[in-house]
């Protein structure tokens, strides 16, 4: 049974659907939620699930991320995981931090990388009148949102579209997309995940299945 780390600076929607994910025959179990945020709400819904919590507020420690990952790894060390999901975890961690999980580290990112990596990924795809926009789980490396993909999921993007509904519509398949990765990754399955929002989804599946690779996917071994 895989031990799963969850990193959180939010709300943590996407970590109440990986905790939830993961009961019955699935191969891994939630044994923390860490936050450098001591009063993101996902603290308090994580141990309210009974999942262990901890928090290191990254302010105190100003321009020195080494020294702020230095605690936040020993905190993730007691849990000792085997691997470790950022969902809505909003610090750039540095390769130091980075190096140690590599390998082993998730992210969900709201848009289709390798467009928009980085922020305001929903007006960007707005700004430039994308007619599909997503999500995109990744395994972290050095390289700001751009390690092997993992999954991704699509949606239309619609006329009256704002970044809000834009938004929103995106995060219903991030809930779907990051518990459907995980199970695979859990097992060492590094096929790509690829979701499609419904009505196109079957049609669209099927010749997916047909054609199989996924741009910018890592080839399965
Ligand atoms: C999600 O849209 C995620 O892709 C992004 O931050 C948001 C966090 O949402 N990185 P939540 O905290 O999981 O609700």
């Amino acid at each position: 049974m895989k031990r799963v780390a969850i990193l959180i600076s939010g709300g943590g929607s996407n970590m109440l659907e990986l905790v939830a994910s993961m009961t019955g025959d699935h191969p891994a179990r939630p044994v923390l939620v860490a936050s450098n945020n001591p009063t993101a709400a996902g603290l308090l819904k994580a141990a309210a699930l009974g999942v262990p919590t901890t928090a290191v507020d990254h302010q105190p420690f100003g321009r020195d991320r080494q020294a702020f990952e230095a605690d936040l790894q020993r905190q993730i060390e007691v849990a000792n995981p085997d691997i470790l999901c950022l969902a809505g975890f909003m610090r750039i961690l540095t390769p130091g931090f980075i190096q140690r999980y590599e390998g082993r580290m998730l992210n969900i990112h709201p848009s289709l990388l390798p467009k928009y990596p980085g922020l305001h990924t929903h007006a960007r795809a707005l700004a430039a009148g994308d007619a599909e926009a997503g999500c995109t789980v990744h395994e972290v490396t050095a390289d700001l949102d751009a390690g092997p993909i993992l999954g991704q999921a699509r949606v239309p993007v619609l006329p009256d579209d704002s970044e809000t509904t834009l938004a929103a519509r995106v995060l219903t398949m991030e809930h779907r997309l990051y518990p459907a990765v995980l199970r695979r990754f859990a097992v060492g399955d590094l096929h790509p995940v690829l979701l499609l929002s419904p009505p196109a989804q079957r049609g669209q599946e099927r010749r997916s299945a047909a054609t199989g690779a996924l741009a910018g996917s890592r080839p399965p071994d």
